[in-house]
């Protein structure tokens, strides 16, 4: 069955990721605080099965991806939103970097993606797409091969869900575990920005942890990580 998804924010990411939920096939509501802004932008990508809106009428999709900085007050707003998401699929993406990108505004003993699962305790939750820069949606392959998408979520439905929807898009997903492990995947965007800016590797970055050579008689294992 078609699940429509519902992007809140119509920032880097969110215009990336409904394009590409688009092009996959998916029904993408792309919403914004400003409903025109929302109707210029899809007017120009111009594809059949994304359309504008405001929040709310993003928020009325089965699946919801809040494009939003927590530093810009995402958490107050999905406080607002807590009984309309309560049984939805939230596509998490946030990392929870400061305004000059040097640190996270949250400590070491969470990440994100627990941060909104405590806010939402009804909401059923997956993270994914926390170490892809905007600018690899633009060109996503590395030399002919998919980048990595870390998969994190404790609600195996919840990620067969994410990765039904994911079909299509140009990434391979691997599950990456419970939602904990985020505290790991967000800090890995930290460092590799860090690292990325440093070796003049940035943005175009974070293709594969697990490099391309994987040990022989691995095939077996390799089917339960990698989620696609
Ligand atoms: N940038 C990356 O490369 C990257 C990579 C991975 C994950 N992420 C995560 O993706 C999320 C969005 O990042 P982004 O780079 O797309 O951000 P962005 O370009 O700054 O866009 C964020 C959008 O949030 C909406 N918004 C709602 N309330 C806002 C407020 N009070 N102030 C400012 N904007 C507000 C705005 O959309 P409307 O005006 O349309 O409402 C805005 O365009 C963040 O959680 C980030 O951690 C980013």
């Amino acid at each position: 069955m078609q699940q429509a998804i519902g992007i809140l924010g119509t920032g880097r990411m969110g215009v990336r990721l409904a394009r590409m939920f688009a092009a996959a096939g998916r029904d993408v509501i792309l919403g914004s605080r400003d409903a025109a802004r929302a109707e210029r932008i899809v007017r120009a990508l111009n594809m059949a099965n994304l359309r504008p809106g405001s929040y709310d009428a993003a928020l009325a999709a089965p699946v919801v991806l809040p494009a939003i900085f927590i530093r810009d007050g995402l958490f107050e707003q999905l406080e607002m939103y807590r009984e309309r998401l309560a049984g939805k699929l939230y596509i998490d993406i946030t990392n929870p970097f400061n305004s000059d990108y040097t640190d996270f505004i949250l400590p070491w003993s969470t990440s994100g993606a627990e941060e909104i699962a405590a806010l939402l305790p009804r909401t059923r939750i997956v993270g994914a797409f926390k170490n892809v820069w905007w600018e690899v949606f633009d060109e996503p392959l590395f030399g002919g091969e998919p980048s990595d998408v870390y998969v994190v979520s404790d609600d195996p439905a919840a990620r067969r869900e994410f990765l039904c929807l994911a079909e299509g898009t140009p990434f391979r997903y691997i599950d990456a575990g419970p939602l904990k492990n985020a505290r790991t995947v967000e800090r890995m965007t930290l460092l590799s920005g860090e690292l990325g800016q440093r070796c003049g590797f940035f943005p175009r970055m974070n293709w594969r942890l697990l490099g391309s050579l994987r040990r022989p008689g691995a095939k077996d294992a390799l089917a339960d990580l990698i989620a696609r």
